[in-house]
């Protein structure tokens, strides 16, 4: 069977840098408590009408087909990741595939949220293994700057988040020694409420555990909205910061350990471990729990945040424009988060 290699990748992250300062000007926050708890120094925010997820996904996507030495015409299906869409719907697919003029190709939305882009690729690779595409496009993009709680009752969340995206483009390789070794994709949707973004939504309390519930009786079955639901932050990402950090420094260990032990492969042989940006602090533990060396471990969230399902491409690309990934090394994308979902993807580049 074929394997996929990853022929393009790009990223694009918007001009507008916003530092922990910057956020002084909004909420009780500090400089020193989002360095110390999360190692970000600074995010970047998209114009607020000039650029969305789309726009962003499309310049990533841009650089990512050029350097895969191909037109947007080649591209035969699209999936895209993103917990913040243009629309509610369509997703952001069809307006990528509208922006860049692409064929009637297929278009899927993939809604994994921080694991989004992992997910994403590994659908990929199940369609290029099987021989059905041969050039899929694999865009994760978030404009989270427009829907963030930016007073001090948002603070714990807010902070964290940053705009942009990341692309690349998967194609089929017959190089033995290349390529995607294998994916895993895991979830618990026990604490599905303790990272989530409830409204607009149609669950009328129906999931939620009391201490999340939003609404009384009354309002339930009125409407899908209601001023009730903007007056209690309801329409903003709701998180329990603690619980979510426990839960990733279990479930990031275990699904790199995953995708070592079904390849017989170590940490030792792991040229670059790629985690999902969610935070610095959670990246040092894994780092530390796996005995993985700092020249194994690529970190950009003190420049970006936490840019959800863009994080894994933005990172990666980085890396790779700074020629920390050369031909043949092992690279480890792993990511956890709201869901819970968690994934890994083993490749050699
Ligand atoms: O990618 C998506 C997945 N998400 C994650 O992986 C996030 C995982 N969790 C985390 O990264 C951390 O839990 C946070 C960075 C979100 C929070 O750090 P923490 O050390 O767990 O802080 P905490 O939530 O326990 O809050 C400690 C204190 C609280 O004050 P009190 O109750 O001790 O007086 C918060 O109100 O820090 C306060 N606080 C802040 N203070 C200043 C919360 N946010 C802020 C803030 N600035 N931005």
């Amino acid at each position: 069977m074929k394997k996929s290699i990853i022929a393009g990748i790009g990223m694009y992250v918007p001009t507008n840098v916003v530092t922990n300062n910057d956020l002084l000007k909004y909420m009780d926050t500090s400089d020193e408590w989002i360095q110390e708890r999360t190692g970000i120094k600074e995010r970047r925010y998209a114009h607020r009408t000039e650029e969305t997820t789309t726009t962003m996904g499309v310049e990533a996507a841009t650089i990512a087909i050029e350097r895969a030495g191909i037109t947007p015409q080649d591209i035969d299906f699209i999936i895209f990741a993103t917990l913040s869409p243009d629309y509610y719907f369509p997703g952001c697919g069809v307006l990528l595939q509208r922006a860049m003029k692409m064929k009637e190709i297929g278009a899927l939305d993939v809604r994994n949220q921080c694991s989004g882009f992992v997910y994403a690729l590994t659908v990929a690779d199940q369609f290029i293994k099987t021989g059905m595409y041969k050039n899929i496009l694999v865009v994760g993009a978030e404009k989270h700057s427009f829907g963030l709680d930016f007073s001090t009752r948002g603070r714990n969340v807010s902070v964290i988040f940053g705009d942009g995206a990341g692309a690349v483009v998967l194609q089929p390789t017959e190089e033995a020694n290349r390529g995607i070794l294998s994916n895993h994709l895991h979830s618990d949707g026990e604490s599905a409420e303790i990272l989530a973004m409830y409204n607009p939504g149609t669950h009328a309390n129906h999931w939620m555990p009391e201490k999340y519930a939003s609404f009384d009786q009354a309002e339930i079955g009125q409407m899908f909205f209601s001023h009730a639901m903007i007056d209690d932050a309801q329409v903003f990402p709701n998180m329990d910061g603690p619980a979510v950090f426990k839960k990733a420094v279990v479930k990031f260990p275990e699904v790199i350990m995953e995708a070592l032990n079904a390849n017989n492969l170590q940490t030792t042989d792991i040229n670059l471990l790629i985690p999902h940006q969610a935070n610095l602090r959670i990246a040092q533990f894994v780092q530390q729990k796996l005995k993985l060396s700092d020249n194994q471990v690529y970190n950009n969230i003190q420049q970006y945040g936490n840019t959800t399902a863009a994080s894994v491409p933005i990172a990666l690309c980085e890396a790779w424009e700074k020629g920390k990934i050369k031909e043949g090394d092992l690279v480890c994308l792993a990511a956890f988060g709201s869901g819970f979902t968690w994934a890994s993807t083993l490749m050699r580049w």
